[in-house]
């Protein structure tokens, strides 16, 4: 199964009944391994969290600790785009050379890298004490 196939199928188990828009995002772990994540939305709406939130979760929950690759995809007329807070939540786990596939339920994709998404990202560089 490739990582857009994982995406799709977990897309499926998404709970989104506020916004009726649902996503799936899935990540290949540099070990191999393949994690899956849907949006999981609240009728408080802020509590929500994203589909990449929670392939993340799911990569970390089992051990993994870095993203080789990464594929989201939802219902969008254009291939689609990971939100400010998951490119963050991305770049902590990515290399920016790291490969992120958007694409659509009917077949269009596109690719970027982490660094392309999130240019000028803060990290812990910053945080080191001169
Ligand atoms: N959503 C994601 O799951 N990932 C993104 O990168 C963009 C937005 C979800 C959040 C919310 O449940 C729905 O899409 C509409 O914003």
């Amino acid at each position: 199964m490739t990582l857009i196939e994982a995406a799709r199928a977990v897309r499926e188990n998404a709970h989104a009944p506020y916004s009726n828009f649902k996503v799936g995002a899935a990540i290949r772990a540099t070990s191999g391994a393949v994690y899956a994540g849907c949006n999981v939305e609240n009728v408080a709406y802020p509590e929500g969290t994203c589909a990449e939130a929670g392939a993340i979760a799911a990569m970390i929950a089992a051990g993994d600790k870095r993203i080789a690759e990464i594929a989201v995809i939802a219902d969008s007329p254009q291939p689609v785009s990971c939100c400010g807070g998951c490119r963050q939540k991305i770049a902590e786990f990515a290399d920016g050379d790291v490969v992120v596939t958007m694409a659509t339920v009917e077949g269009l994709q596109a690719q970027t890298t982490v660094a392309d998404l999130l240019p000028g990202s803060f990290d812990a560089a910053y945080m080191v004490r001169s």
